[in-house]
Parts: structure tokens; C-alpha cells; sequence
């Protein structure tokens, strides 16, 4: 693909090739770096340590592309729901590797699983167990389970995103007299293979201590099970949330400086009282995909508040990114036509939907900007598709992946006719 000076390149890419294309607006994900993050992933947890594995959470994007990408490089999958169970199917994701989780699976949803042969379930309250039980003496299967547990931590993050309090929808509570009895359960029951312990505690977290304080909250299960019950918990799944880069005022840490103190600390307790010490699963989502992704919008109309502020419309808005609406989320934006640092002035980027609350970015700091311009916003690549909806009845952007000069249409632009293709005219209506 040809390069123009002054145009934003992705992975090898000219974007503003790209928006003529595929149009805009335009989800564009860097392969290089998806794999860049699965490789510090390899590199510094999976080879690094035994017994431990990388369940990439794909509701933060959960497209077939991708799954075959993560799968390719090594990992395991945790799905919510029956629709990203069967995308993953639909990629050829060995059952096995998958794991299950969500607050409210139905039996549908249970009964799909079991069939293909998912290698987890993360049993999230106290009906749940009674219900998998039942599915599975009626087929004749067994499952291998663990138990979300809310370990009763607070995160510094949005409280939208936060899951560990005390207070949440989320996992069983930390409570005895209802946590142990529904292990001893699992342990009796023939058709349940009890695996352990899972939490996730919040996500966009950048600072490693709250992991820990919920891993040593975990690792005191262990030790009660084998007290109470003489039973070697197997697996601990510490869920995700290691945060990004979205603005300058974030820092990127390294996989390292989350899990090392985490594999230490782990492996020192199991040692210190003589436990077996777990297999240890992570489910990142965020951290693989957020920053290898950015959207890339055709700048419309224009309106100068002398005074007040500038406000340049995009083509789409909080129908692909709803993050700024829903969260505060700041991102940082770039012009991808003009590269430069000179003569930059405020403007506020909004979206195009009918909600005052679809402002991309306030007074982000651009070149000047003209109506044809080309939009780049970067780390979209985690909860944006994933998130995007129809209101106003917007099309869902397509999806490009590119790698190394080379791109590829991974989503097809949806159209109209996708839109309504559900829709039915009552016959009196007619
Ligand atoms: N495991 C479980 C059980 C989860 O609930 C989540 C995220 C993850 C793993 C992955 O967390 P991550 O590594 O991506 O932080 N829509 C929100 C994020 C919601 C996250 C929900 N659970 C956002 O756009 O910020």
C-alpha cells in the first residue's frame, strides 16, 4: 500500500487509504501488535511459569478473526454467553480451551456448552450449581467447575467497571455459611469435577495490589478446602483487568508487574503451607486488544462557538464507541491526514447520534480541522465493536485488520437491509 508523507501509518498501513476503502466509520486492528501482547503473555507468564494459562476474554472483541488470531498464538478462551460460545465454535476454538463464565447462563446456554464440551464452567452463584448438576445427570455428563467468588475487594477504577465490592451482581459471597457448603456439594457431587476458585475484580486497573489482596483472599480458600475437606483445589483463575494506555495520563504496565508478584506470592503461600499450589488462569481482554485497535471516522460538519468552543462531527459516535457516554473514557484522537504537532487548537469531536452525551473527546488538541478530514482515534480496540449498537438505527462499521503494509476486511460494513432484515409487518398493519 503506498505511503503519503504527513498520513497516520497502522502497522504498515496509510489510514486515510484505508477510509477511502472501506469507508468510514472504520474499526481498524493491528495484528502485529495483538500478537505483540499474546507474545509478552508467552514470554514472561506461560513459559515463564508451569502450570498456568491465558484465557483471552473475548467480550472485549469477539469476532471470528480474532478468535483464530488468539487461538493461533497459544491461548484459551473465556466466553459469557451463547452467542460468543458460538462464534468460537464457529472458529474452531478446541472446546476444551474454553472456558464459561457470566452471571445468569440459562439453561439453553448451559445445555450448548456441556454438548460441545467446554473445558470450564465458572459457576457464578448458588442456584447456578443446583442447575448445572441437574443438566448434567440428565445427559450424563460431568462438569468441571469453579466458583466465582466476590472477594470483598475495592479497585480504583470507573464504578461501572468495579466487581469485586462486597456489594455486586457479581459471584458468590464471601460468606461461609453459604460459600463452603456449595464446595462440599461439588466436591460430593459425581457429576461435578471441582477445579477451584475464580475472581475478577475490576478492569482498567493500573496498579498491582488489589490483585494481589484478592489472590491472598483466594489462596485462604485453598487452605480451608484442604482443611475442611482434605481436597486439593486444582485451579485459580484470577481473572483479568490489567489496564491500558488510553491517554498520557494512564500507564501501560508491563504483564510482568501484575503477575510476577501475583506467581510469587502464590507460590510462597502454597509452600508455606504445604499446599499443592493450583494451576493459575488469567482472563485479559483489554490489555491483548485495546491498543492494537483504532476507529477512524470522516469529519462532517462544523460549528464555531465564538468564545465557548469549536464542535467538529464525526460519522458515527457512541454507537461504536460508548465508552465516552457510559464511562467519562478519555481517548486520545489524531487528524489522520495531517501529522504534525504545529498550530494545534482545541475542538471538540462529537458524534452524529442524537443524545448530547455523544461527545468523543472535549477540547482535543488539533491541527486544523476541515470537513473531509480523516479521524483516527486510538485504543478502540477492546469494548468498542464489542459494545457498538444500531441506535438511530446506524450500521455497524466494518472491520479491517491489517498487518505489515496488508489489509483485510475482517467485518463487513453492515447494511440496511442487515438492519431490518428481522423486522415483520403485523398482517393487520399490511
Ligand atoms: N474476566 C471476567 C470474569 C470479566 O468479567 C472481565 C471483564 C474480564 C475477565 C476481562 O477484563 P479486562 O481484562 O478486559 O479488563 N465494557 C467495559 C469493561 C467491562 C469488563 C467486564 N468484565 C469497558 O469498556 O471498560
Amino acid at each position: 500500500m503506498s505511503e503519503v508523507k504527513n498520513h497516520l501509518l497502522w502497522d504498515g498501513c496509510d489510514t486515510v487509504e484505508l477510509a477511502k476503502t472501506y469507508g468510514t466509520p472504520l474499526y481498524v486492528f493491528s495484528e502485529s501488535m495483538i500478537e505483540q501482547a499474546c507474545r509478552e503473555l508467552q514470554r514472561d507468564f506461560i513459559q515463564k511459569y508451569e502450570r498456568v494459562r491465558v484465557a483471552y476474554a473475548s467480550k472485549a472483541f469477539n469476532v471470528l478473526a480474532m478468535l483464530k488470531l488468539v487461538e493461533k498464538e497459544g491461548l484459551c478462551l473465556d466466553v459469557v454467553s451463547g452467542g460468543e460460545l458460538y462464534t468460537a465454535i464457529a472458529a474452531d476454538f478446541e472446546p476444551e480451551k474454553i472456558e464459561f463464565n457470566g452471571n445468569n447462563k440459562s439453561v439453553a446456554e448451559l445445555e450448548e456448552a456441556l454438548d460441545y464440551g467446554v473445558g470450564r464452567f465458572i459457576i457464578d452463584s448458588m442456584q447456578e450449581l443446583d442447575l448445572i448438576q441437574h443438566i448434567c445427570r440428565e445427559k450424563k455428563q460431568t462438569a468441571k467447575v469453579l466458583f466465582r467468588i466476590t472477594p470483598e475487594i475495592t479497585v480504583q477504577t470507573h464504578r461501572y467497571i468495579s466487581t469485586g465490592q462486597k456489594d455486586s451482581k457479581f459471584g458468590i459471597p464471601l460468606d461461609e455459611k453459604v460459600l463452603f457448603p456449595l464446595i462440599k456439594q461439588a466436591i460430593d457431587a459425581p457429576e461435578i469435577d471441582f477445579y477451584g476458585i475464580h475472581f475478577h475484580i475490576g478492569s482498567q486497573l493500573a496498579d498491582n495490589q488489589t490483585h494481589l489482596a484478592a489472590a491472598n483472599v483466594a489462596l485462604n480458600l485453598v487452605k480451608q478446602i484442604k482443611e475442611r475437606f482434605d481436597y486439593e483445589v486444582k485451579e485459580l483463575n484470577y481473572g483479568g483487568g490489567f489496564g491500558v494506555r488510553y491517554t498520557k495520563a494512564d500507564v501501560r504496565q508491563p504483564y510482568a508487574y501484575f503477575l510476577d508478584p501475583l506467581m510469587e506470592a502464590t507460590i510462597t503461600f502454597c509452600e508455606e503451607h504445604q499446599l499443592y499450589r493450583p494451576t493459575i488462569v488469567i482472563e485479559p481482554g483489554r490489555s491483548i486488544v485495546a491498543e492494537a485497535g483504532i476507529t477512524l471516522h470522516t469529519i462532517g460538519s462544523i460549528k464555531q462557538l465564538p468564545g465557548i468552543r469549536t464542535y467538529a462531527s464525526i460519522d458515527g459516535g457512541m454507537t461504536d464507541n460508548i465508552r465516552p457516554g457510559l464511562y467519562q473514557a478519555q481517548y486520545e484522537v489524531a487528524i489522520a491526514n495531517k501529522q504534525t504537532d504545529q498550530d494545534l487548537e482545541p475542538v471538540t469531536i462529537s458524534g452524529k447520534i442524537c443524545e448530547s452525551t455523544d461527545i468523543l473527546v472535549k477540547d482535543a488538541l488539533l491541527p486544523k480541522v476541515a470537513t473531509g478530514d480523516i479521524l483516527a482515534t486510538y485504543t478502540t480496540g477492546a469494548y468498542g465493536y464489542s459494545m457498538a449498537s444500531n441506535y438511530n438505527k446506524i450500521a455497524i462499521p466494518a472491520v479491517i485488520f491489517v498487518k505489515e503494509g496488508r489489509a483485510e476486511e475482517v467485518v463487513k460494513r453492515q447494511s440496511y437491509q442487515q438492519m431490518i432484515q428481522n423486522e415483520v409487518i403485523p398482517t393487520h398493519l399490511r
